[in-house]
């Protein structure tokens, strides 16, 4: 039997989904040492091979077919728009892609303005701008810490991820609208998905089994 490899984002997705993993009996041990600087990890019962990884490059494992599949956030598969399959929402992880600023510039997102939005997801913003509100806008990307564009007066509006809403809260900006919500999701590779159906479909019943 061949092995399986998941690529799993670094952080608190990969601590859940391992949690998650260990109610349907897939366990890795040697991912539970913090201090290991191993990168790839097996489970030899199982056939199973585990690799983390930077969360935006998981799609691109497994559209390479380099991992079978990947857990990781629907922020990231919207924005890197790999080829691979999603197959499930893990239900954790929850959060929302909203637009977001002063409450002062909401007039500026209904009168089709040429503005400028700032954000970690030029993808994700630029698809919801142009298809879905058909304002012409201008995109500056930026790479962390987007509360702070419309703060210093770099954008009108940012797009970004809202979990509790504080970090909007202590820096006097408010959800404008809501591009979409966000979780955490599985995805597979599109050959893998056909070559091992059988493992790939119960593994998602499984999984499917305790998230609901
Ligand atoms: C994310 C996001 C917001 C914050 C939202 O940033 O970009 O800034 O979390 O969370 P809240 O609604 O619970 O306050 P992250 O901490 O990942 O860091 P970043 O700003 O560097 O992207």
């Amino acid at each position: 039997m061949r092995y399986l490899t998941f690529a799993l984002g670094k952080g608190r997705l990969a601590d859940e989904t391992l949690e998650l993993f260990e109610k349907i009996g897939i366990t890795c041990e040697e991912m539970k040492d913090k201090t290991s600087r191993k990168l790839i990890f097996t489970n030899e019962e199982l056939r199973l091979r585990f690799f983390l990884s930077k969360g935006p490059d998981v799609p691109t494992y497994v559209e390479y077919g380099a991992a079978d599949i990947g857990i990781v956030g629907k922020d990231t598969i919207l924005e890197e728009g790999r080829k691979v399959h999603e197959v499930l929402d893990l239900g954790f992880g929850k959060c929302r892609m909203c637009v977001c600023g002063h409450r002062e510039s909401a007039p500026l997102l209904k009168n089709h303005e040429l503005i400028r939005v700032a954000t970690k997801y030029p993808r994700i913003a630029k698809d919801y701008f142009y298809n879905v509100k058909h304002q012409t806008v201008e995109i500056i990307k930026l790479n962390g810490s987007i509360e702070l564009a419309p703060i210093v007066g770099l954008s009108e509006v940012i797009v970004d991820i809202v979990e509790t809403g504080s970090t909007l809260k202590e820096n006097g900006l408010e959800v404008l609208e809501e591009v979409c919500p966000l979780s955490a999701r599985m995805i597979v590779n599109p050959v893998t998905m056909r070559m091992e159906s059988e493992r790939i479909k119960n593994l998602i019943m499984k999984v499917r089994g305790i998230v609901q």
